[in-house]
Protein backbone atom coordinates (compact mmCIF):
# COMPACT_ATOMS: atom_id res chain seq x y z
CA UNK A 1 0.00 0.00 0.00
CA UNK A 2 1.51 3.74 -1.13
CA UNK A 3 2.32 5.59 1.81
CA UNK A 4 -0.47 8.75 1.46
CA UNK A 5 1.54 11.75 1.59
CA UNK A 6 -1.19 13.66 2.93
CA UNK A 7 -1.35 11.84 6.33
CA UNK A 8 2.31 12.00 7.05
CA UNK A 9 4.10 11.38 11.07
CA UNK A 10 2.31 10.92 14.32
CA UNK A 11 3.41 13.79 16.56
CA UNK A 12 2.98 11.63 19.34
CA UNK A 13 3.77 7.81 19.45
CA UNK A 14 3.06 5.99 22.61
CA UNK A 15 4.09 2.06 23.17
CA UNK A 16 3.45 -0.33 25.22
CA UNK A 17 6.73 -3.08 25.17
CA UNK A 18 5.42 -6.39 25.69
CA UNK A 19 6.48 -9.90 25.10
CA UNK A 20 9.80 -9.45 27.31
CA UNK A 21 9.23 -12.24 29.24
CA UNK A 22 8.17 -14.39 26.64
CA UNK A 23 11.26 -13.53 24.55
CA UNK A 24 13.12 -14.91 27.39
CA UNK A 25 11.15 -17.97 28.20
CA UNK A 26 11.85 -18.97 24.74
CA UNK A 27 15.83 -18.77 24.87
CA UNK A 28 15.89 -20.61 28.63
CA UNK A 29 16.68 -16.66 30.55
CA UNK A 30 15.44 -15.05 33.39
CA UNK A 31 12.41 -12.84 32.90
CA UNK A 32 14.75 -10.04 33.78
CA UNK A 33 17.23 -10.79 30.98
CA UNK A 34 13.75 -10.26 28.91
CA UNK A 35 13.37 -7.00 30.18
CA UNK A 36 17.29 -6.29 30.18
CA UNK A 37 17.19 -7.02 26.46
CA UNK A 38 14.04 -4.65 25.48
CA UNK A 39 15.97 -1.67 26.42
CA UNK A 40 17.71 -1.87 22.41
CA UNK A 41 14.39 -1.56 20.76
CA UNK A 42 14.06 1.48 23.58
CA UNK A 43 17.13 3.41 22.16
CA UNK A 44 16.24 2.61 18.37
CA UNK A 45 12.56 4.03 19.03
CA UNK A 46 14.22 7.42 20.78
CA UNK A 47 16.83 7.50 17.94
CA UNK A 48 13.94 6.45 15.42
CA UNK A 49 11.43 9.32 16.59
CA UNK A 50 14.18 12.11 16.78
CA UNK A 51 16.11 11.66 13.26
CA UNK A 52 12.61 11.60 12.20
CA UNK A 53 11.17 14.45 14.00
CA UNK A 54 8.62 12.66 15.88
CA UNK A 55 8.02 15.27 19.02
CA UNK A 56 6.85 12.53 21.65
CA UNK A 57 7.32 9.53 22.68
CA UNK A 58 5.50 7.92 25.68
CA UNK A 59 6.79 4.33 26.78
CA UNK A 60 4.70 2.28 29.01
CA UNK A 61 7.53 0.37 31.27
CA UNK A 62 5.72 -0.28 34.64
CA UNK A 63 1.73 -0.22 35.02
CA UNK A 64 0.32 -0.05 38.19
CA UNK A 65 -0.93 -3.04 38.11
CA UNK A 66 2.45 -4.48 37.43
CA UNK A 67 3.05 -4.00 41.25
CA UNK A 68 1.12 -7.43 41.79
CA UNK A 69 4.11 -9.52 39.73
CA UNK A 70 6.62 -11.66 41.87
CA UNK A 71 8.58 -9.12 44.26
CA UNK A 72 11.89 -10.23 42.56
CA UNK A 73 11.00 -9.45 39.41
CA UNK A 74 9.50 -5.59 40.76
CA UNK A 75 13.00 -5.05 42.49
CA UNK A 76 14.88 -6.14 39.41
CA UNK A 77 12.94 -4.00 37.09
CA UNK A 78 13.10 -1.38 39.37
CA UNK A 79 17.02 -1.30 39.58
CA UNK A 80 17.02 -1.68 36.12
CA UNK A 81 14.86 1.51 35.63
CA UNK A 82 17.68 3.28 37.99
CA UNK A 83 20.30 1.92 36.38
CA UNK A 84 19.55 2.48 32.94
CA UNK A 85 18.70 6.16 33.99
CA UNK A 86 21.93 6.29 35.77
CA UNK A 87 23.93 5.34 32.45
CA UNK A 88 21.76 6.62 29.77
CA UNK A 89 21.09 10.19 30.99
CA UNK A 90 23.87 12.01 29.63
CA UNK A 91 23.26 11.32 25.95
CA UNK A 92 19.67 11.57 26.07
CA UNK A 93 20.92 14.97 27.55
CA UNK A 94 23.37 15.65 24.72
CA UNK A 95 20.56 14.15 22.17
CA UNK A 96 18.16 17.40 23.29
CA UNK A 97 15.44 15.19 24.96
CA UNK A 98 13.01 16.04 27.66
CA UNK A 99 12.48 13.74 30.12
CA UNK A 100 9.25 13.12 32.18
CA UNK A 101 8.16 10.17 34.20
CA UNK A 102 4.11 10.02 34.59
CA UNK A 103 2.77 7.65 36.97
CA UNK A 104 2.23 7.57 40.87
CA UNK A 105 6.36 8.10 41.84
CA UNK A 106 5.74 8.10 45.79
CA UNK A 107 5.30 4.28 45.39
CA UNK A 108 8.54 4.06 43.79
CA UNK A 109 11.95 3.51 45.74
CA UNK A 110 13.44 6.30 46.77
CA UNK A 111 16.44 5.80 44.99
CA UNK A 112 14.58 5.81 41.74
CA UNK A 113 12.44 8.83 42.86
CA UNK A 114 15.84 10.92 43.45
CA UNK A 115 17.08 9.50 40.19
CA UNK A 116 13.82 10.81 37.70
CA UNK A 117 13.64 14.08 39.58
CA UNK A 118 17.27 14.03 38.62
CA UNK A 119 16.59 13.29 34.79
CA UNK A 120 13.65 15.75 34.66
CA UNK A 121 15.28 18.53 35.80
CA UNK A 122 18.86 18.42 33.95
CA UNK A 123 16.99 18.31 30.70
CA UNK A 124 14.12 20.28 31.68
CA UNK A 125 15.51 23.19 29.14
CA UNK A 126 15.71 20.42 26.13
CA UNK A 127 13.89 21.48 23.05
CA UNK A 128 13.80 17.89 21.18
CA UNK A 129 11.67 14.63 21.70
CA UNK A 130 9.61 14.69 24.57
CA UNK A 131 10.22 11.36 25.91
CA UNK A 132 7.90 10.18 28.58
CA UNK A 133 8.27 7.09 30.71
CA UNK A 134 5.09 5.80 32.10
CA UNK A 135 6.33 4.03 35.44
CA UNK A 136 3.84 3.02 38.14
CA UNK A 137 0.96 4.18 35.82
CA UNK A 138 -2.48 3.73 35.18
CA UNK A 139 -4.97 5.63 32.68
CA UNK A 140 -7.45 5.16 35.39
CA UNK A 141 -5.26 6.34 38.45
CA UNK A 142 -4.45 9.50 35.66
CA UNK A 143 -8.06 10.55 35.60
CA UNK A 144 -8.77 10.40 39.50
CA UNK A 145 -5.52 12.17 40.03
CA UNK A 146 -6.62 15.16 37.97
CA UNK A 147 -10.26 14.79 39.00
CA UNK A 148 -8.94 15.14 42.39
CA UNK A 149 -6.67 18.06 41.24
CA UNK A 150 -9.71 20.00 40.10
CA UNK A 151 -12.18 18.76 42.93
CA UNK A 152 -9.32 20.65 45.03
CA UNK A 153 -9.66 23.98 43.51
CA UNK A 154 -13.42 23.68 43.46
CA UNK A 155 -13.36 23.45 46.91
CA UNK A 156 -10.82 26.17 47.52
CA UNK A 157 -13.43 28.37 45.21
CA UNK A 158 -10.56 28.70 42.63
CA UNK A 159 -12.63 27.29 39.87
CA UNK A 160 -15.89 27.18 39.32
CA UNK A 161 -17.65 23.20 38.24
CA UNK A 162 -18.84 24.48 35.10
CA UNK A 163 -15.40 25.90 34.04
CA UNK A 164 -14.14 21.82 34.16
CA UNK A 165 -13.82 21.59 30.43
CA UNK A 166 -12.15 18.83 28.13
CA UNK A 167 -8.99 21.52 27.98
CA UNK A 168 -9.14 22.25 31.31
CA UNK A 169 -9.31 18.24 32.20
CA UNK A 170 -6.82 17.65 29.90
CA UNK A 171 -3.98 19.71 31.53
CA UNK A 172 -4.42 18.30 34.38
CA UNK A 173 -3.14 14.86 33.36
CA UNK A 174 -0.45 13.63 33.51
CA UNK A 175 0.21 14.30 29.48
CA UNK A 176 -0.84 17.99 29.69
CA UNK A 177 2.07 18.98 27.97
CA UNK A 178 2.12 16.79 25.02
CA UNK A 179 -0.62 16.15 22.47
CA UNK A 180 -2.48 13.06 22.29
CA UNK A 181 -1.26 10.39 20.98
CA UNK A 182 -1.89 9.64 17.25
CA UNK A 183 -0.30 6.11 17.28
CA UNK A 184 -0.44 3.52 19.75
CA UNK A 185 1.77 0.30 19.01
CA UNK A 186 1.60 -2.63 21.01
CA UNK A 187 4.24 -5.65 20.80
CA UNK A 188 3.94 -9.35 22.16
CA UNK A 189 0.50 -9.66 20.26
CA UNK A 190 -2.42 -8.81 22.64
CA UNK A 191 -4.45 -6.75 21.26
CA UNK A 192 -5.83 -4.86 24.61
CA UNK A 193 -5.55 -1.23 26.14
CA UNK A 194 -4.79 -2.43 29.22
CA UNK A 195 -5.03 0.90 31.29
CA UNK A 196 -2.51 2.66 29.28
CA UNK A 197 -3.54 6.26 28.33
CA UNK A 198 -6.97 6.29 28.27
CA UNK A 199 -8.19 9.67 28.11
CA UNK A 200 -5.27 10.47 25.54
CA UNK A 201 -5.95 8.02 23.22
CA UNK A 202 -9.10 8.70 22.11
CA UNK A 203 -8.32 9.28 18.95
CA UNK A 204 -5.47 6.95 18.18
CA UNK A 205 -4.70 4.88 15.65
CA UNK A 206 -4.23 1.17 16.95
CA UNK A 207 -1.19 -1.19 15.82
CA UNK A 208 -0.59 -4.21 17.14
CA UNK A 209 2.05 -6.60 16.08
CA UNK A 210 2.87 -10.41 17.47
CA UNK A 211 6.71 -9.42 18.15
CA UNK A 212 7.83 -9.28 20.89
CA UNK A 213 9.31 -6.22 22.64
CA UNK A 214 13.22 -7.53 22.48
CA UNK A 215 12.83 -8.72 18.97
CA UNK A 216 11.15 -4.75 17.59
CA UNK A 217 13.30 -3.70 14.97
CA UNK A 218 13.88 -0.64 13.14
CA UNK A 219 11.92 -1.88 10.06
CA UNK A 220 9.03 -2.93 12.87
CA UNK A 221 9.08 0.44 14.10
CA UNK A 222 8.79 1.57 10.21
CA UNK A 223 5.81 -0.65 9.40
CA UNK A 224 4.04 1.05 12.06
CA UNK A 225 4.58 4.58 11.08
CA UNK A 226 3.52 3.22 7.02
CA UNK A 227 0.38 1.92 8.99
CA UNK A 228 0.08 5.09 10.40
CA UNK A 229 0.72 7.11 7.54
CA UNK A 230 -2.17 4.99 5.09
CA UNK A 231 -5.16 5.53 7.81
CA UNK A 232 -7.75 7.95 7.13
CA UNK A 233 -8.37 10.10 10.13
CA UNK A 234 -11.81 11.50 10.20
CA UNK A 235 -12.08 12.25 13.88
CA UNK A 236 -15.88 11.76 13.85
CA UNK A 237 -16.39 13.15 10.51
CA UNK A 238 -16.92 12.28 6.96
CA UNK A 239 -14.20 11.74 4.65
CA UNK A 240 -15.87 14.48 2.62
CA UNK A 241 -15.76 16.62 5.38
CA UNK A 242 -12.11 15.81 6.27
CA UNK A 243 -11.44 16.19 2.45
CA UNK A 244 -12.54 19.79 1.93
CA UNK A 245 -10.98 20.76 5.63
CA UNK A 246 -7.54 19.35 4.48
CA UNK A 247 -7.92 20.83 1.01
CA UNK A 248 -7.03 17.23 -0.42
CA UNK A 249 -9.32 15.10 -2.85
CA UNK A 250 -11.08 12.02 -1.25
C1 LIG B 1 6.13 -6.25 29.59
O1 LIG B 1 6.57 -7.52 29.15
C2 LIG B 1 7.29 -5.42 29.90
C3 LIG B 1 7.54 -4.83 31.11
C4 LIG B 1 6.62 -4.95 32.26
C5 LIG B 1 8.78 -4.06 31.35
C6 LIG B 1 9.17 -3.15 30.22
C7 LIG B 1 10.45 -2.49 30.56
C8 LIG B 1 11.48 -2.36 29.70
C9 LIG B 1 11.47 -2.81 28.29
C10 LIG B 1 12.68 -1.65 30.17
C11 LIG B 1 12.53 -0.24 29.70
C12 LIG B 1 13.32 0.67 30.51
C13 LIG B 1 13.26 2.01 30.42
C14 LIG B 1 14.15 2.82 31.26
C15 LIG B 1 12.30 2.70 29.54
P1 LIG B 1 6.09 -8.81 29.97
O2 LIG B 1 7.03 -9.02 31.09
O3 LIG B 1 4.65 -8.63 30.37
O4 LIG B 1 6.24 -9.93 28.89
P2 LIG B 1 5.34 -11.26 28.79
O5 LIG B 1 3.96 -10.83 28.40
O6 LIG B 1 6.02 -12.00 27.68
O7 LIG B 1 5.43 -11.96 30.10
Amino acid sequence: MPVAASNPLPRHVAITMDGNGRWAKTRGLTRIAGHKAGLAPVRMCISECGSRGIGALTLFAFSSENWGRPAEEVGSLMSLFVESLERELAELHAKNVRMRFIGERRNLPVRLQARIAAAEERTADNSGLQLQVAVSYGGRWDIIQAAQSLARECSSGALRPEEITEERFAGALALAHVPDADLVIRTGGEQRISNFLLWNLAYAELYFTAKLWPDFAMADFEDALTFFANRERRFGQTSAQRSAASGHAS
